[in-house]
């Protein structure tokens, strides 16, 4: 029988990758049963919450779900469904790793970086109230207990996939009590592995660091916000947001998507690089045991980056969404 998964196509580019990534998936051989759910501002058209029940019923059901971004609206409406997503399902790591691509030039080469970023608290609690008219505050949540797991995480990844070290960061000389605690609980963590080394750096330094020299750290740990900010500037580091891949990992669950969103900019138009989600859908196969066809699957899209021929506009090229994924069906079947 069958494993069924849970596909969130979401909005903007959202379709267009999803469908490019479902595809090369079949062409590795892999047969899921795809259970598809709108969110967003397609699900409020059309009668109903952003996020529906249902949704996370399905993702709970299934355990596994691939996912397109889905839009978030700025300073107004629904609070992020990203966000809901990954607090509803308890996705307490966002795994994302950087790597330098092979045939693909950029500022840096041989990088080789893997970001853990804490997913379901600190400034994206979404806990924000007006005090009088013209003040606002928000509130920056940190636990024990998200700082502890999400440590524990990025401590096992590192001992199973053989990372040397971990680069915790932060801001605990300003916010001595909320990064402090994160580092607390990252230090106190790191005594149980001995085996790999832990350090830390200032939120600051570390983001000039990463653009002089990337390819020193291993694996970086932070919390939400400097997570998010931090991951799109690795992104950077080795071709961009095109490239990049994700996962949302919990004990009961696990949301594998790009680390870009919807890019409003390129929608409809057939240009986006679904690179980002095949790539989330390489980690997804592995997260399913399916090791080989992650294998066929990666070596393939490997083929057609090194071959240089077919590449899409973010990478210098003049590809569409639908002429790369087929440059990559057709390295599958000639494997
Ligand atoms: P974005 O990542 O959508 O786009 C930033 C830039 O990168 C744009 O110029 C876009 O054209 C380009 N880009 C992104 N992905 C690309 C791809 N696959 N191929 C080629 N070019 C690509 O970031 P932006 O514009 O800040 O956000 C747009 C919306 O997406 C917002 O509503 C935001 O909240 C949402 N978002 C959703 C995420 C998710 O669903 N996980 C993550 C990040 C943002």
């Amino acid at each position: 029988m069958s494993r069924t998964i849970t596909l969130l196509p979401g909005d903007g580019i959202g379709p267009e990758v999803t469908a490019a990534t479902v595809r090369v998936i079949e062409a590795v051989g892999a047969e899921f049963e795809w259970e598809s759910h709108v969110v967003g501002a397609e699900a409020v058209q059309a009668g109903d919450e952003p996020l529906p029940q249902r949704v996370i019923d399905s993702i709970q059901r299934n355990k596994v779900c691939l996912k397109g971004p889905v839009t978030t609206p700025v300073g107004k409406g629904f609070r992020s469904i990203n966000v809901q997503l990954r607090q509803a399902l308890v996705l307490y790591a966002n795994l994302r790793p950087t790597l330098s691509i092979p045939g693909l030039a950029t500022r840096f080469e041989g990088v080789d970086l893997v970001v853990v970023r804490e997913n379901t608290e600190g400034l994206y609690s979404g806990i924000e109230h007006q005090v009088v008219p013209g003040v606002v505050e928000s509130l920056k949540i940190i636990t024990e207990v998200a700082s502890t797991r999400v440590s524990e995480f990025a401590f096992k990844y590192a001992r199973a996939n053989g990372r040397k070290r971990i680069t915790a960061v932060h801001k605990a000389n300003i916010m001595k009590l909320s990064d402090g605690l994160f580092l607390e609980c990252f230090r106190q963590v790191s005594k149980r592995y001995p085996d790999i080394e832990a350090d830390d750096r200032i939120i600051d330094a570390m983001c000039m660091n990463l653009v002089i020299r990337p390819e020193t750290y291993d694996m970086l740990l932070l919390e939400n916000l400097y997570g998010d900010i931090v991951s799109d500037l690795c992104a950077g580091l080795v071709g961009g947001l095109g490239v990049s891949p994700g996962a949302n990992l919990g004990e009961d669950a696990a949301v594998f998507e790009a680390v870009h969103g919807s890019a409003p900019d390129i929608a409809g138009r057939g240009v986006a690089n679904p690179l980002a989600l095949m790539r989330s859908a390489v980690m997804m196969l592995h997260h399913l045991g399916h090791v080989d066809q992650a294998k066929r699957l990666e070596t393939a899209l490997l083929h057609v980056l090194v071959d240089q021929k077919v590449r899409t506009r973010d990478l210098g090229g003049t590809a569409g969404t639908h002429e790369f994924t087929e440059a990559v069906v057709r390295a599958i079947e000639a494997a």
